[in-house]
């Protein structure tokens, strides 16, 4: 039997800066936000979206009646959890109108939590195949204004359906993992950004995909000619190209250029919104399978994961017969072409608005499932339905 990815979507919010402008107002040459860190613009969150909101906006287009009636488990894959104890996953089973009897829970481990969900999907469906598992990475990645993570700042939410059977990738029973207790990247409880070593998080990030990928190709005979694309976690697009360029070195040139060609057409989208924490592997899926010029059915993608921290996990999947009539790639284009450019001081404004959990207050956001109130502590949402 197969399992794997049945469904498979993105959202960004509608808002998002231009690299350009935030270089001129940083004082920075351009070229460094474009070229050096190889972001065009970044997704731009407001007060009233948060995890919840994002989480619906991707996973209740794709959800049919039958899929809430056979998801027996949500799971949430955040590092921008909204409560210390309650699981955004039990909120949004109730949003989305999921059957009763199932398991909702979150799972955190910086940009890896997503990745623990789908295999803990994997398994899950292994045993259950009738049974559907709805994982969603949601998060606000923001590390401060004019902070030296600013321009890897980004948005918004990916949600994936795991079932027996996929008609989209059919996981390899391949994974390898890897785990390193380093001070890269963390968020100690109650600071609300992220303390950072950018370049020591950039180099165990290569390394750990040096060292996933050739225990990976030692475990199972393989080399890059076995896969036809490898997606990367995308904090910034440069990223997974210096681990590409630096894990390859010793592979055949024409493979290396390969696999590069297909690595630019999983960060068409990535280039548009930054990082999305734990949901940027999965949006490089996406792009990927939506703007490649040369995949086909029967091919293996190779996928790493990396989370500060750190955890690391490599494995793959092989495109499925039909796989292109699952795909919304105008949906995803008009999604982003749609969006509202902010000014610098706009996005500084926005960014500087915090929710006050313990003053009720109602809110007015355009976006379809919003926060409408604080009330006693309670988050409330705009269900679709005002
Ligand atoms: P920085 O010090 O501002 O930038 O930090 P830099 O000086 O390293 O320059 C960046 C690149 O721009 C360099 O290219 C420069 O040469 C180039 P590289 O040598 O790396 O190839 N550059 C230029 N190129 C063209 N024209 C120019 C120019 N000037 C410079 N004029 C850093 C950059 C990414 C470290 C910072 O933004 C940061 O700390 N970001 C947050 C941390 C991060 O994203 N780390 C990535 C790996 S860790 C990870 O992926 C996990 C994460 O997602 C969190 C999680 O797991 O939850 C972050």
């Amino acid at each position: 039997m197969n399992v794997g990815i049945d469904k498979i979507n993105f959202f960004v919010p509608p808002h998002y800066i231009d690299m350009v402008d935030l270089a001129h107002a940083r004082g920075v040459d351009p070229n460094k936000f474009t070229i050096g860190i190889g972001q065009d613009q970044m997704a731009v969150s407001k007060v009233t979206q948060d995890i919840v909101t994002f989480a619906m906006h991707a996973a209740k287009p794709m959800l049919t009646k039958e899929d809430l009636a056979a998801v027996d488990m949500v799971i949430v894959g955040t590092e921008t959890g909204i409560d210390e104890s309650k699981a955004s996953a039990v909120v949004l089973h109730r949003l989305l109108g999921v059957q009763p009897f199932a398991r909702s829970f979150e799972i955190k481990e910086a940009c890896y939590g997503a990745t623990a969900g789908v295999q803990f999907a994997k398994n899950h469906i292994q045993a259950n195949p009738d049974s559907k598992v709805l994982v969603v990475a949601s998060d606000i990645a923001r590390y401060g204004l004019a902070s030296g993570g600013e321009p890897t700042q980004g948005a918004g939410a990916v949600a994936l359906l795991i079932t027996a059977e996929p008609r989209i990738l059919a996981f390899d029973n391949d994974n390898v993992m890897l785990t390193q207790d380093i001070y890269d990247f963390w968020r100690p409880v109650g600071h609300q950004y992220p303390v950072v070593d950018g370049h020591l998080s950039n180099e165990v990030y290569i390394n750990s995909f040096k060292q996933v990928w050739q225990e990976s190709c030692r475990r199972h005979q393989r080399t890059a000619a076995d896969y036809a694309a490898i997606c990367f976690h995308i904090p910034y697009t440069k990223m997974g190209k210096k681990a590409l360029l630096a894990g390859f070195e010793t592979e055949d040139q024409v493979q290396q250029e390969r696999l590069l060609t297909r690595y630019e057409e999983s960060i068409t989208y990535s280039r548009r919104v930054g990082n999305l924490y734990t949901g940027s592997l999965y949006l490089g899926l996406i792009s990927l399978i939506e703007n490649a010029t040369t995949l086909s059915e029967g091919d293996r993608i190779g996928l790493f994961s990396y989370g500060s921290g750190a955890v690391a996990e490599f494995f793959s999947g092989r495109l499925v017969e039909g796989y292109q009539q699952q795909l919304n790639k105008k949906s995803h284009e008009a999604l982003l072409d749609a969006r509202q450019k902010l000014s610098i001081e706009a996005y500084e404004q926005l960014f500087e608005e915090k929710i006050d959990i313990d003053t009720n207050k109602t809110f007015t956001d355009d976006l379809l499932y919003s926060i409408h109130e604080i009330k006693d502590t309670i988050r409330y949402y705009k269900d679709g339905n005002e």
